[in-house]
């Protein structure tokens, strides 16, 4: 089980500050949020502040581009540092030289799949990525609701990931938190990016370990 906190719950004044935080607790991940105001209705942050962090930290970077021109993007955020690429299956025509894209840069390859999206239009991608994220809220924020709907997504993706033979990440994201990761786990999902949960709690290292601990818990009763 891997747990993946979403800086954008952290103040981006300290980035420096908060990447430091994750590292003291039980994870190597942090996920970092890329909203372009176009593709979602909000605005981060570029390449450059991920290539001003890289030297800083060995913590592996879950790059989510929530970004309707990522091919743009990509050569750079590969250059600054990023691990892992995400992009959305929304883009349509352009995934499948946006996923070949990440992999000839050497880098992990992520799809994304919004809540309102059919979740069969992943399935032509699933032999291409290293990680499949099943959107639990409609992207552009932190602290929304997660959306009960996804579940059966998530129990999809497992099952066709079965059948496949493959061994890609199941990943969710947003309103993340113990009952809902808990719930998503159960559903097959094996990484967890969560911001408000974790980053609220006055201990960040303790809210990880306990959602590491509750998700383990519950893929070691039902998944195995
Ligand atoms: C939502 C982002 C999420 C966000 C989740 O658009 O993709 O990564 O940080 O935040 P919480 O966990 O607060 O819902
Ligand atoms: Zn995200």
């Amino acid at each position: 089980m891997v747990i993946a906190p979403s800086i954008l719950a952290g103040d981006f004044s300290k980035f420096g500050r908060e990447l430091k935080r994750v590292e003291k607790t039980v994870t190597n991940w942090v996920h970092l949020d890329v909203m372009d105001g176009h593709f979602v209705p909000n605005l981060t942050f570029g390449p450059q502040v991920v290539a001003n962090a890289r030297p800083h930290t060995d913590l592996f970077f879950d790059t989510h581009l929530m970004c309707s021109k990522p091919e743009i993007l990509l050569e750079p955020f590969a250059n600054a540092g990023s691990d892992l690429i995400t992009v959305h299956v929304e883009l349509e025509d352009q995934v499948s030289s946006l996923l070949w894209k990440i992999k000839s840069l050497n880098k992990q390859v992520g799809l994304a799949v919004n809540p309102p999206t059919a979740i069969d239009k992943v399935k032509p991608f699933l032999e291409k990525v290293d990680l499949l994220l099943i959107m639990t809220v409609n992207p552009g924020f932190g602290g929304q609701s997660f959306i009960e709907e996804c579940i059966p997504k998530i129990q999809q993706v497992y099952n066709w990931r079965e059948e496949m033979g493959l061994d890609f990440r199941i990943e969710v994201d947003g309103g993340v938190n113990l009952k809902t990761a808990a719930e998503c786990a159960r559903a097959g999902a094996n990484t967890f990016v969560a911001g408000s949960a974790l980053f609220g709690q006055r201990s960040l290292a303790r809210a990880v370990k306990k959602m590491h601990k509750v998700t383990t818990q519950v893929s070691d009763g039902y998944l195995k």
